[in-house]
């Protein structure tokens, strides 16, 4: 794994969205694997900027969305696919078409989770996978268990995340208590993992996940074994790295 230790979250966004923006221009048909919540902005915000330069073309990208709420439908303004609507799809030139997200609204939501590993498996897999990290140790909501979860699957939020996830909601009541997400083989799969780790609160994750034991109560630190993985931190989340 490589590691980049940056001096604040947005030189940390920037050079994610640099990485991602290198991938699009690489490869104007390229599959990304994009993610939701606090750390990603500022990456966002900085391929919208290299987008309205003019230094950056979306049509032909496509892209998947690593997990969504159950019980909510893409309109409502919680729903992670509200978020990306928000703050990157609706502000670049991605067709709609080529925009992916699990639907957490899905009668049979194995069915759902089937679709999108076929989906994802017709594109000829993920290029670029961005991730956040849970101050859990979880990626996407692969939440700490007993076992890694391979593929797309429907999951029980812990209390922990959904405490995590309050501040996007009215009242910490609101948290669905479920969502679909991509599994670990799926995040695996990817060809290059972008993780993005910012502020104090990542710390001790970051630890654990970069110098602990690799195992499923900490789902991140399973990207040990990812061939070409990168992990992008600010000074605080790398504050209990020792040399
Ligand atoms: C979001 C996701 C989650 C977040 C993680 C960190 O799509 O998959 O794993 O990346 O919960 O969230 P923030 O960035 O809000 O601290």
């Amino acid at each position: 794994m490589n590691i980049n230790i940056y001096g604040t979250k947005e030189e940390a966004g920037v050079a994610a969205g640099n990485m991602i923006a290198g991938a699009v221009t690489e490869n104007a048909n390229c599959v990304l694997g994009l993610a939701t919540g606090s750390t990603p902005l500022p990456a966002y915000r900085h391929l919208v900027e290299l987008y309205e330069e003019g230094t950056l073309d979306f049509a032909d990208v496509k892209t998947f969305n690593l997990d969504e709420y159950v019980g909510l439908d893409f309109q409502n303004k919680n729903s992670y696919h509200s978020f990306m609507q928000e703050n990157l799809f609706g502000k670049i030139n991605i067709l709609p078409g080529n925009i992916n997200f699990l639907d957490g609204k899905a009668k049979d939501p194995e069915e759902e989770c089937e679709r999108y590993e076929e989906a994802i498996a017709e594109c000829g897999g993920i290029d670029l996978q961005l991730l956040g990290l849970g101050s859990n140790g979880h990626i996407a909501f692969n939440e700490p268990g007993d076992a890694f979860k391979d593929r797309c699957h429907i999951v029980n939020l812990s209390e922990n995340t959904r405490r995590d996830n309050a501040r996007f909601f009215k009242s910490a009541g609101e948290v669905p208590h479920k969502a679909l997400t991509m599994g670990i083989g799926t995040i695996m799969g990817a060809k290059k993992i972008l993780i993005i780790a910012t502020g104090k609160s990542k710390a001790e994750a970051v630890k654990k996940m970069v110098l602990g034991k690799i195992t499923p109560a900490l789902p991140a630190s399973i990207l040990r074994f990812h061939p070409n993985t990168t992990l992008l931190l600010d000074s605080d989340a790398a504050s209990l790295l020792t040399e």
